[in-house]
């Protein structure tokens, strides 16, 4: 049986002028899972996420929550509970770091709130008290993505979006991140993410969905894929996915 979906996308399809870069695409989030979206670059991993925030134009439908997010525009995703942590973090380099996790709350409806928002997120990352007058820009790639991850908590969101979090990361890094991911989501909230590597992104997630030329080739539990030897093959080039039978996740590990 599903769980409770707290995103479903259904068909879904992005266009850049003539370049088909996603077509029709499903994925289902459900309620406080883990989820990754894996594929080799170019193969549409942001753009899905872009339009699911909706800063990618996109037909075929996205639910969060219940409702359709059709038309609904970018800020407005953010308030009903759907945060995106952009690919390469994009921080304000020049401001503090306590002054970029204020613009995660910069929706009128959160800025009341913003004292203890901030006092959640930094119990959370205790570097970034530490931190918090640093500019951006002088942090290492590490804790500017924890400034990153941190930005989209403030505004308390359901589900949060990350893309490529582990981008240029120390190995060490890489398990303080995933740290990070897993008391976040312990804490109650949905995380979808994309990543280029297969294994540790697997171990991390309770279920992914595999990528390949903007069409979806393999989705299925985590536990499944990660016992798929086929998967592999195909993920490093050697096979054509499009040959493979589609493993359908049933059941959460
Ligand atoms: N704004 C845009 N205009 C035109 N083409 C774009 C645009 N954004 C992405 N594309 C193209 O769409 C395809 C998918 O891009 P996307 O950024 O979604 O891939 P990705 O899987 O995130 O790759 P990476 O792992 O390198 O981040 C690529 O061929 C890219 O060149
Ligand atoms: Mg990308």
């Amino acid at each position: 049986m599903w769980a409770a979906r707290l995103l479903s996308v259904s068909n879904l399809t992005v266009r850049y002028g003539g370049y088909l870069a996603l077509d029709g695409v499903s994925i289902e989030v459900p309620t406080g899972e883990v989820v990754c979206v894996l594929g080799s670059n170019g193969s549409g991993k942001s753009t899905l996420l872009n339009a699911i925030s909706g800063l990618a134009e996109s037909t075929g439908t996205i639910t969060f929550r219940g409702t359709s997010l059709r038309g609904v525009p970018t800020h407005e995703r953010l308030g009903r509970g759907l945060a995106h942590v952009l690919e390469r973090r994009r921080l304000f380099p020049y401001m503090t770091v306590h002054e970029n996790l204020l613009l995660g709350a910069y929706l009128p409806k959160l800025r009341r709130d913003r004292a203890r928002a901030i006092a959640r997120v930094e119990a959370l990352f205790p570097i970034l008290h530490a931190r918090r007058g640093q500019l951006a820009h002088s942090l290492s790639g590490g804790e500017q993505q924890q400034v990153a991850i941190a930005r989209a908590l403030m505004s308390n969101p359901q589900c949060i979006m990350l893309d490529e979090p582990f981008l240029g990361l120390s190995p060490r890094m890489v398990l303080e991140i995933s740290a990070v991911i897993r008391a976040i989501n312990r804490a109650g909230v949905t995380v979808l993410f994309n990543e280029q590597s297969l294994q540790h992104s697997l171990e991390l997630s309770h279920r992914g969905y595999i990528l390949e030329s903007g069409r979806l080739a393999i989705s299925g539990t985590s536990a499944e894929l990660l016992a798929d030897a086929r998967l592999r093959r195909i993920y490093m080039g050697l096979e054509k996915a499009t040959t493979a039978p589609a493993v359908e996740g049933t059941q959460a590990p």
